[in-house]
């Protein structure tokens, strides 16, 4: 793989490597993120994030207070609405995690969101911008996490879609999410806090202008439309958005964190190695956006 280092003055500037695939992800070497990062780093780290989506930083080794001083330089974390029910997993860094309070691995918590096409928290009014999350045990084989690209995906419905979806704004709702993961329904907590919202089935990325696809498992219906009727349509658009062409899979490594865009990206788990045999542990931690438009 080709390296580049960052296009900045320090001395030790990391190394970028070549696109990992059509649809996003690079490899990010030689960079020390425990560290407070140069001006010129965090730039060189964004004008990356904005060009591959996925960024792939190799050999870390954060405590969860340096993911959190690390996370902090690009905006405000978020909390989790499943605080309330789960503070163990769901702190300021959140634990993805398959084993379960008793310390073993389980399939039992495949039932949770990561397993399903999901932006995170778009059922925040104003959801999350990037997702960082950082492998801490891993299993010997899969485990995998999969990115679609939601602006190719855009681009390749065909014109009579793009015109049926034009201007429909979709509803994202916390209760919804769990439903349909098959999780017990949220509690009354929950559920003041997060209220359904509605955003645009198409969104514009704040950044660099590009017309997305803003769907996934936390969106249920379309605004004005029979809920079926609006079920089916998110259905078949997310069915086309995850496509293998769109798609990167990431597999995972000893020291990954890797940090995606969630305005122009889906992702999830895969259940793709033994769960009831290997335990797959990652801190996630989450930055707040801006209101989708
Ligand atoms: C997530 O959905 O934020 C985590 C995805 C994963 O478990 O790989």
């Amino acid at each position: 793989m080709t390296e580049t280092a960052f296009d900045t003055d320090a001395t030790a500037a990391p190394s970028i490597g070549s696109r990992l695939s059509p649809a996003g992800g690079v490899a990010i070497t030689g960079a020390d993120l425990g560290e407070k990062l140069s001006p010129a780093i965090r730039e060189a780290i964004l004008a990356a994030f904005r060009e591959h989506h996925v960024l792939v930083f190799r050999d870390q080794d954060l405590s969860r207070d340096e993911q959190l001083a690390f996370t902090r330089q690009f905006g405000e974390i978020e909390e989790h609405v499943a605080r309330h029910s789960a503070a163990g997993r769901y702190g300021l860094v959140h634990m993805v995690t398959n084993v379960g309070d008793d310390g073993q691995p389980t399939t039992k918590l495949t039932q949770t969101g990561n397993y399903h096409w999901h932006t995170d928290k778009s059922y925040h009014a104003v959801p999350s911008l990037m997702t960082l999350l950082h492998a801490k045990e891993l299993p010997p084989d899969g485990g995998d996490t999969q990115f679609a690209n939601m602006a190719m995906a855009y681009e390749a419905l065909p014109e009579a879609m793009k015109r049926r979806i034009a201007g429909l704004h979709a509803v994202h709702s916390w209760a919804a999410s769990r439903r349909r993961a098959g999780a017990p329904p949220p509690s009354e907590v929950e559920m003041r806090e997060r209220p359904p919202v509605d955003h645009p089935l198409v969104r514009t990325h704040p950044e660099t202008g590009a017309k997305t696809l803003y769907i996934g498992n936390h969106a249920s219906h379309i605004r004005g439309m029979p809920e079926d009727e609006g079920e089916a349509l998110l259905l078949e658009l997310l069915e086309h958005a995850t496509q293998p062409q769109f798609v990167y899979t990431h597999h995972w490594r000893d020291g990954d964190l890797v940090m995606w865009d969630n305005r122009c990206l889906l992702h999830r788990a895969l259940a793709n190695y033994e769960m009831t045999k290997h335990r797959r542990v990652l801190h996630r931690t989450v930055v707040t956006g801006t209101v989708p438009f």
